[in-house]
């Protein structure tokens, strides 16, 4: 099936879809509009449906027994943000926005479930299709829900799929890469305990300022000094609370920050020298430094059989010469759970396009994306689940 010519077909109905997506977004597990209409459109396709992990759907396509499956996933969920796109089908609800560009995933992932169908219907189909749409991705919490719920049980899913948007390469185009995509995220938390007193006797205290000082600039040397060049790693502090006056030396100051790193070396290396470092300070200080750091994903790894489906399917829907390996980015992705039990592939799907305005990045009030890649991801997503399922039927 030429999965770029049928998603061309359907260009108008992506479009009509994502922009009623756009228009009503839904925050972190409240996705009950966005997934009532995913829901209905899989059951008019033939696709068993189920909720899954609270707001989220399970869909799957008949099969038979003993073929392998592929699965897509794709998340739902909008960000609490106010709409200044100036798009015409910019969402309707004051204070959240599809500024991620969820809407387009969902959309594609549902072009994709329309599609496979429509090759099961036609005996064109090595294996089944399990679909995943999935709640509060910017929470880091719906490929877990998910997973709990049994995404990739039932049927027994070998293989996954899925793709983000990325404002930084022109729409139709792919980013992929075997290996790591996005990092793994690590949540920092740390608690500096002083002695207060007035602020015209610090020598009646243990002043907790000095050492929060000297403690930042400490870990800032843990990526520059502790890690090999070649090995990407961030350490960045978010939030500092601490003290009510200009007087008054007070008792303890907490830090937040995150941590970013892609293999679990550097990422035991990262804690292991922010607790070292944090201990020595303490002791430098007087002020007990208690560290908390909270494994929130892991990174999102490409694995090679997948990712070969995926690059392949990318370079016959779009042509090699618009098929690029990408930098891998600091930013997470919780795919990174679903990875981290069957194999799978993230690709970004280009959607950049400066004469539409299309150029602003993840998260920014005025992020759009060039509507014209929906078939695009689409049809990647088809045809990549389909060499999987043909990958994996010869090698059995
Ligand atoms: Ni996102």
């Amino acid at each position: 099936m030429d999965f770029l010519k049928r998603a061309e077909e359907l260009y108008d109905w992506l479009v009509t879809v994502r922009r009623d997506i756009h228009s009503h977004p839904e925050l972190s597990f409240e996705e009950r509009r966005t997934s009532a209409l995913v829901a209905s459109f899989l059951e008019e396709w033939g696709y068993v449906v189920r909720p899954i992990g609270g707001t989220g759907v399970h869909g799957v396509l008949k099969r038979v027994a003993g073929s392998p499956v592929a699965a897509i996933r794709a998340d739902m969920d909008a960000l609490p943000i106010e709409e200044e796109s100036g798009v015409p089908f910019a969402s309707v609800y004051p204070g959240k926005m599809h500024a991620c560009g969820h809407d387009i995933h969902t959309t594609c992932a549902l072009g994709a479930a329309r599609m496979l169908s429509e090759a099961a219907a036609q005996g064109l189909l090595p294996g089944g299709v399990v679909l995943l749409f999935q709640p509060a991705e910017e929470l880091n919490k719906g490929a877990e829900t998910l997973l709990l719920d049994g995404a990739l049980a039932s049927p027994k899913v070998d293989i996954l799929f899925a793709l983000h948007n990325h404002p930084s390469y022109p729409a139709g185009s792919i980013a992929v890469r075997e290996g790591a995509q996005m990092a793994a995220v690590d949540t920092l938390k740390i608690a500096v305990q002083g002695r207060g007193s007035h602020g015209a006797i610090p020598h009646e205290s243990n002043d907790p300022f000095p050492a929060v000082a000297s403690l930042i600039m400490n870990l800032q040397t843990i990526v520059s000094r502790n890690m090999d060049p070649q090995e990407p790693a961030v350490l960045s502090f978010g939030s500092i609370h601490g003290g009510a006056a200009n007087n008054v030396i007070p008792e303890h100051i907490a830090l937040t920050g995150t941590i970013r790193s892609f293999s679990p070396e550097a990422r035991d290396l990262l804690h292991e020298r922010v607790r070292e470092i944090a201990q020595g300070t303490a002791e430098a200080f007087r002020c007990p430094i208690h560290v908390d750091i909270r494994r929130d994903l892991p990174a999102v790894l490409n694995d090679p059989l997948s990712y070969r489906c995926c690059v392949q399917a990318a370079k016959d829907i779009v042509g090699a010469e618009r098929v690029v390996s990408p930098v891998p980015s600091m930013g997470g992705e919780d795919f990174a759970l679903f990875q981290q039990i069957v194999p799978g592939c993230m690709f970004w799907l280009g959607v950049r396009n400066e004469t539409i305005d299309a150029r602003y990045p993840w998260h920014s009030p005025r992020f759009t994306a060039d509507e014209s890649a929906l078939p695009v991801g689409a049809a990647v997503l088809a045809r990549s689940a389909v060499l999987a399922m043909e990958a994996l039927s010869s090698q059995a």
